[in-house]
């Protein structure tokens, strides 16, 4: 987690254009901040704990002398969120300034080696040993840069560092080992970030660093080289065609609200994906042995609905599975004939990325689902398709699932016509159905988030929520779970309608509210089975229902209608609608920042 940014300009400040770039990267993170600059042979340095706007207000993050520097928003790892060990840390002599991304597993063992040759450590951060560690070698009168080479040679783990120097007042050193870094080129600026949308405003030329490589930064431009051999490494940089203002929140009061409103737009994009790479990628779920969709958090939710389409419509059978289980699970058994399909919006998750290298080691096929570019995952599948979502801020994820679920869907529509199981007419309509999906969703928002939004009054002040759903619908009751949980810290529980009998229907009473998935499927009757059983037992009914569903709204307190018309296999995007938006005013209505959720961040990059 946590978000880097530096910047190095020919004339100006530099601190209030680090303060705009860190608030742009504050979904990593927000636990802490700190900026540091270089000016006339002096370091200064700002930080403290908190989120951006309440540190500035306290310390003025913009007044900082120099035109170069370094800033970090923080989410904890080592060491609680206090002053001391927001980034970014210092040496003994505050001659230098690091900030990090990522997790130092050698720390102990470097700490303890410093502080034996005299080093004095302030904070309980295992980044402050980057600081010493370059102290420690430039006292052999090496230059700057080369000093952040050796440094970075005796660091076991995962890091993005920016690092200054009052010694090389003009040079940022930068490197990346499994955290992302990019640099933002401009005519009288140079930037660096742990993502694009950060620097945006001032650049839209983006050079992506790969893992193992340093770079050093001066108002001259950029030299890569790679730590292991210091061979130089040419890379121009490349054009980004996101709007600035794409990431900006567009008069909407928070993140989420407008990348729920944006779902039209973004599932239009997604229908735009290239055939030849969904093709390559059907062409190698063909030929797998055996297939595992692998993805953690919402992403793992898009590949349990995607389990019941491949089976459904491809005849494919998948295992679909929680990352950080991967390992665990099927770590001794996954072989040359199996093949991941990885689904993560970030491409950076952590526990994801453990899974990919633990298959990638046993020769497993690699396949990747991602939003971001130049992630991780696009650099170690076999093939990778990009989802099309655009930058998603708010950390809930919304409209990257449902581009997700397209992507899926149309995957193994593909695969049902390559292997010829389902019929030239019900494919057609499945195409046709996919392609009306965008306008389903803009239909459903417009009509259906006033009746959320009371919905949400009403059930405001429940202690706790339970979801249901059958089939591809217990996917959604799932999704539907996490996104009230995560943002409005109300605990529920969601299970597959038929599982509710086998224990957690105890815990019904009078009025505990029951939230039903039931689209008009196959499994229409049975979920009407299980209403009755609630219902009985005296649970408030919520449903969310197919347009004119008279039989459920007979038995539903309350109910959201919904218009959709589709296949069955295509239900889960329209269904999700509904509670993505009763996620998002139930966090309202319990007073919490559903950009922000406590303890969480955007991207999970620590196991
Ligand atoms: C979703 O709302 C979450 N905040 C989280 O579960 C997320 O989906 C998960 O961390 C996976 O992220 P990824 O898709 O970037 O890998």
């Amino acid at each position: 987690m946590c978000g880097i940014f530096g910047c190095i300009l020919k004339k100006g400040e530099a601190a209030p254009i680090i303060h705009g770039g860190l608030k742009k990267l504050e979904y990593r993170g927000y636990d802490s901040v700190g900026i540091a600059t270089i000016d006339r042979g002096h370091l200064f340095i700002k930080k403290d704990s908190g989120k951006i706007d309440d540190v500035h207000e306290m310390h003025d993050l913009d007044d900082l002398p120099g035109r170069i520097g370094v800033g970090h928003t923080r989410w904890a790892t080592h060491g609680a969120p206090y002053q001391v060990n927001a980034h970014p840390h210092t040496d003994c002599n505050k001659q230098i300034a690091v900030v990090h991304n990522g997790i130092i597993e050698n720390f102990a063992e470097l700490k303890t080696e410093l502080e034996d040759l005299g080093h004095t450590f302030k904070s309980k951060t295992d980044t402050e040993v980057i600081a010493h560690l370059i102290e420690e070698v430039m006292k052999k009168e090496v230059l700057f840069v080369d000093a952040v080479r050796e440094a970075m040679k005796r660091i076991d783990g995962s890091y993005a560092v920016a690092v200054i120097s009052v010694k090389a007042p003009d040079q940022i050193v930068c490197a990346r080992k499994e955290s992302p870094l990019v640099l933002g080129v401009a005519k009288d600026s140079i930037y660096v970030a742990s993502d694009i949308p950060a620097f945006l405003p001032k650049t839209n030329k983006s050079v992506v660093i790969e893992d193992g490589e340093l770079v050093v930064l001066s108002d001259k431009g950029y030299e890569i080289r790679s730590i292991a051999d210091w061979n130089l490494v040419t890379r121009e940089p490349e054009l980004i065609d996101w709007a600035p203002e794409a990431a900006e929140k567009q008069g909407y009061p928070h993140f989420m609200l407008k990348e729920i409103h944006e779902q039209p737009l973004r599932l239009r994009n997604t229908l735009r994906i290239q055939d030849q790479y969904l093709d390559l990628m059907t062409t190698f779920l063909d030929r797998a042995g055996e297939v595992f969709l692998v993805a953690c958090g919402t992403s793992y939710h898009a590949c349990l609905a995607a389990s019941y389409l491949f089976s459904k419509l491809s005849f494919l059978a998948t295992h679909p599975v929680i990352a950080s289980e991967f390992v665990e699970q099927h770590g001794k058994s996954v072989n040359i004939d199996s093949t991941l399909l990885v689904v993560s919006q970030s491409g950076e998750t952590a526990d994801t990325l453990e899974a990919v290298e633990s298959a990638r080691l046993r020769a497993a096929t690699v396949l990747g689902l991602t939003n971001i570019v130049g992630s991780t995952l696009t650099r170690v599948a076999r093939v990778y398709i990009v989802q099309q979502s655009g930058p998603e801020i708010g950390v809930a994820a919304t409209k990257t699932f449902t581009s997700q679920l397209s992507v899926l869907s149309q995957l193994a529509i593909k695969l049902a016509k390559k292997r010829g199981k389902v019929s030239h007419v019900e494919i057609e309509d499945l195409e046709e159905s996919l392609e009306r999906i965008p306008d389903i969703v803009e239909e459903i928002i417009s009509s259906e988030e006033e009746k959320v939004k009371q919905l949400a009054k009403k059930y405001a002040d429940r202690q706790t929520f339970f979801f249901l759903g059958r089939g591809m619908g217990s996917a959604v009751a799932l999704e539907g779970k996490l996104k009230l949980m995560e943002i409005s810290y109300i605990p529920s529980l969601a299970y597959p309608a038929g599982e509710s009998k086998h224990g957690p229907i105890s815990l019904i009473e009078s009025g505990f509210p029951v939230i039903f998935i039931c689209p008009k499927d196959s499994t229409h009757r049975s979920i009407i089975g299980n209403i009755m059983e609630m219902k009985a037992r005296g649970a408030s009914i919520i449903a969310i229902i197919e347009k004119d569903d008279e039989e459920i709204k007979e038995l539903a307190d309350d109910y959201i209608e919904i218009d959709t018309g589709l296949p069955e296999v295509l239900s889960p995007i329209p269904f999700v609608i509904p509670l993505q938006l009763f996620a998002y005013y139930m966090s309202l209505e319990r007073g919490n920042d559903p950009d922000m959720p406590r303890n969480l961040a955007k991207s999970v990059t620590v196991k």
